[in-house]
């Protein structure tokens, strides 16, 4: 034990290991493969039962274009992403990278290259971290299920799976992330998990492992819903842009650049970071709306990145219809994402609001009384239509309080 601070060595030599990840906040996920062709989820290999007989040739008929990945690495700059995750190998069990342990691989197929080589570089050559979905769950592989119940079945299964790990740490220089993901059918202590993560370590001792090996590892993984971590345990909520992983263009419903602000702000909120999905076509582009909305983010970021990344301190707060707070130390950002008008009105706030400004903008009047304050001067339209962060300076500790009924402490001065 550290006594200064009470921490074990693990805790200590963890903190320095998510120290980027912290700073990051906001990545790019990524799923791609043989599933992409078919444009139906990337689950659609086990939601319409396709036999393995008519999957397979998928394989073949897969010709991703040059060059696109390093597109996308261009976006992920541009949005203000600061690394990336890709799919090494989904459920589906084909592999995006050279396997020595299997012929169902990018470069013994279609594509005829390793997609995981290309992705990498293309993420280094833009700054970003580099990061690598692996499922453990494989709908290919024959012992894939039968290591349920057979214990033969399960030994082969998991020295494929551990082999396969051992490929990715070994083979593209420094990884910054493992990010495995589904584990049926078995447990830890079955996929010898412990003994895995220990080998990744050994290999990539900065690498950080997400909790989906069944064991709670470096971070949480919430998916489709944005919820922090008990106790100041790290997370990542992972979203998708649609309701989609994979390419599927039947699903229209694509987030704007206002819903991803809104997530970026309330993973800032509560200290985590924001992997937003993109599912590439079969040829490697980006899906239409997904390129414009990123780049507006990243606009918006350019502007106002200061009041994200950095302002991550924890704060109570209440659901407003107008905003919400991110927090850096002695400054608060009310993130207005719909305008109100000249005036704006915060109620619940337990602390002395001394300043308030647009960033960027002009200074606005204050007035506070109890838990109501009401901000002034603001322009009638948004200087933004999809957020418009405002800084406050205060004192005291800044929690928002507000219950379903209406209660007022003390005299009401407005009866
Ligand atoms: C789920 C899905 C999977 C997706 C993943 C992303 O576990 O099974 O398709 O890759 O979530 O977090």
């Amino acid at each position: 034990m550290n006594d200064q601070v009470g921490i074990t060595p693990e805790e200590e030599d963890r903190q320095r290991r998510l120290a980027w990840f912290r700073a990051a906040r906001f990545g790019m996920f990524i799923h791609w493969g043989l599933y992409s062709q078919l444009g139906r989820h990337e689950w659609v290999m086990n939601r319409e039962r396709i036999p393995l007989s008519e999957y397979e040739p998928l394989a073949d008929t897969w010709k991703p274009r040059p060059g696109c990945i390093r597109e996308w690495a261009r976006l992920a700059r541009r949005a203000g992403m600061r690394y990336m995750v890709m799919t090494t190998k989904h459920h589906e069990g084909f592999c995006l990278f050279n396997s020595s342990l299997t012929d169902y691989c990018a470069p013994k197929h279609g594509p005829g290259r390793d997609l995981v080589a290309e992705y990498v570089e293309a993420a280094r050559a833009e700054g970003l971290r580099v990061g690598f979905y692996y499922s453990m769950m494989d709908w290919h592989h024959p012992d894939g299920a039968a290591c349920k119940t057979d214990e033969a079945a399960r030994r082969r299964f998991v020295d494929y799976i551990h082999g396969q790990v051992r490929e990715l740490c070994t083979n593209y220089g420094k990884l910054d992330i493992m990010w495995y993901d589904v584990s049926w059918p078995l447990d830890a202590e079955g996929w010898e998990s412990a003994r895995m993560n220990a080998m990744v370590r050994s290999l990539q001792p900065d690498i950080i492992i997400n909790n989906r090996s069944q064991l709670p590892e470096d971070f949480g993984t919430p998916e489709q819903h944005i919820t922090p971590e008990k106790g100041g345990r790290m997370w990542e909520a992972c979203m998708t842009f649609n309701e989609s992983w994979g390419y599927t263009p039947i699903d229209r419903k694509w987030k704007t650049t206002w819903d991803v602000l809104a997530m970026l702000r309330q993973c800032a909120a509560g200290g985590g970071n924001l992997l937003l999905n993109i599912g590439p076509t079969p040829a490697g582009d980006v899906p239409s709306p997904c390129g414009q909305v990123l780049e507006e983010v990243g606009e918006w970021l350019g502007k106002y990145g200061d009041t994200i990344y950095d302002a991550t301190d924890p704060m109570q707060q209440e659901w407003l219809i107008t905003g919400a707070f991110t927090r850096k130390g002695d400054k608060l950002y009310f993130h207005c994402n719909r305008w109100p008008g000249t005036e704006l009105a915060i109620g619940g706030l337990v602390c002395k609001v001394l300043s308030a400004r647009i960033v960027g903008g002009p200074e606005l009047s204050v007035e506070q009384v109890r838990d109501r304050l009401v901000l002034r001067g603001l322009p009638a339209e948004a200087p933004d239509a999809n957020c418009v962060p405002i800084e406050m300076t205060f004192t005291g500790e800044p929690r928002q309080v507000l219950g379903a009924g209406y209660v007022l402490i003390g005299d009401d001065p407005w009866r």
